[in-house]
């Protein structure tokens, strides 16, 4: 399977997943503010995959530095976390691979500065070799939710292409299908980025998993003739109440589900959750440039001059979400005390 992101000699080397699936390139981030350049342009997309690569280009951001002195280094570290932060406000996983690293940068703050530059390598390393383990774990636990002959409908890309590996929502499908069951999957495309067609496809064909692409507005006429049985989706951002921002569309599907009484799970890390936030309006959703609208791989496809809306995720309430699958366990509403035990045992886990 091609790989996501990888920590190279001359720097981040990036699938660019703008060009699938009719390129494989890659590019090779020499400093931190290529690396937030290549978030910004989507280059590497999906929640967990932003998290590593916000983690790497802290580990870039140190391991250049020339500064002598662990406060001057620390300083310039905060301008590239400032700097990757800014690239894509949504996906929580972004500012949490930040944090990590900050707190890893101040937990060295004794070693010797040549050192301290290795240990942040590491850590972000560290951070990409988690991620893949967590998939997993979300993968079996989620895979159990999902019967055999099931036909899953799932939104946007959540595999190994959004995350270091396996994937969330597509992992929990994936683990399933190994375990032995035998599942079709219908794929949203999800304008106006075609993740689902570019990308989702792409991961189901390798993974030999039948599949069929959909336009995203197909979703509501197939669970009206009962073609659809569950569906999986990622996250973005799970707040205390459970509220969840994902791909935009995919609260339409969250509301639709329910009205044909159709389960609607959120597979994502415990580092989606984000306590702080109480509800999903507090959650800052990324606006994208109007022309990803009003362009479909360069060609305009609406007269010069028409105003494009392109926000990228929508927030899903709590009420429409059956359960949502962290790798340290399923849970189900009500949200908040679950997931706070989740977030808890996860940053023990860390101490
Ligand atoms: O804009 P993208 O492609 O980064 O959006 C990705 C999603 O919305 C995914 O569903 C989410 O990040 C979870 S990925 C495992």
């Amino acid at each position: 399977m091609l790989k996501t992101i990888e920590w190279a000699k001359g720097g981040v080397r990036v699938l660019d997943q703008t060009q699938l699936p009719f390129k494989v390139s890659y590019v090779t981030c020499k400093d931190y503010k290529q690396t937030a350049e290549a978030i910004r342009k989507m280059k590497i997309r999906g929640a967990p995959a932003i998290g590593v690569a916000a983690a790497f280009g802290m580990a870039q951001a140190a391991s250049k530095s020339k500064a002598g002195k662990y406060e001057q280094l620390s300083k310039e570290v905060d301008k590239a976390a400032a700097l990757l932060r800014s690239t894509r406000p949504t996906a929580v996983n972004l500012a949490w691979g930040l944090q990590r690293m900050r707190r890893a940068l101040e937990s060295y703050r004794d070693r010797r500065i040549p050192k301290l530059k290795e240990l942040m390598v590491e850590e972000a390393l560290r951070i990409q070799k988690e991620d893949i383990q967590v998939n997993e774990s979300i993968g079996s636990l989620g895979a159990e939710l999902l019967r055999d002959g099931d036909r899953v409908l799932t939104h946007c890309n959540t595999g190994a292409l959004a995350t270091a590996g396996h994937g969330t929502a597509l992992g929990v499908v994936k683990s399933a299908v190994k375990s032995g069951k035998k599942l079709k999957v219908w794929v949203d495309e999800t304008r106006p980025y075609l993740q689902g067609a570019r990308l989702t496809t792409v991961e189901l064909k390798e993974a030999r998993i039948p599949h069929t692409l959909i336009t995203d507005s197909t979703a509501a006429a197939l669970m009206a003739r009962r073609e659809v049985d569950v569906v999986v989706v990622g996250a973005d951002r799970i707040t205390a109440l459970g509220d969840v921002a994902n791909k935009i569309g995919t609260y339409g599907l969250a509301v639709l589900a329910f009205e044909h009484r159709i389960p609607f799970y959120v597979a994502a890390p415990v580092s989606t959750i984000d306590l702080q936030l109480e509800k999903g309006e507090d959650i800052p959703i990324e606006e994208r440039p109007a022309d990803e609208v009003l362009n479909i791989q360069g060609r305009p496809i609406a007269p010069k001059g028409t105003k494009a809306l392109h926000w990228a995720f929508d927030v899903t309430p709590h009420r429409f979400i059956s359960a949502i699958v962290t790798e340290l366990g399923v849970v189900r509403a009500p949200y908040r005390e679950g997931l706070r035990d989740l977030a808890e045992k996860r940053s023990n886990s860390f101490l």
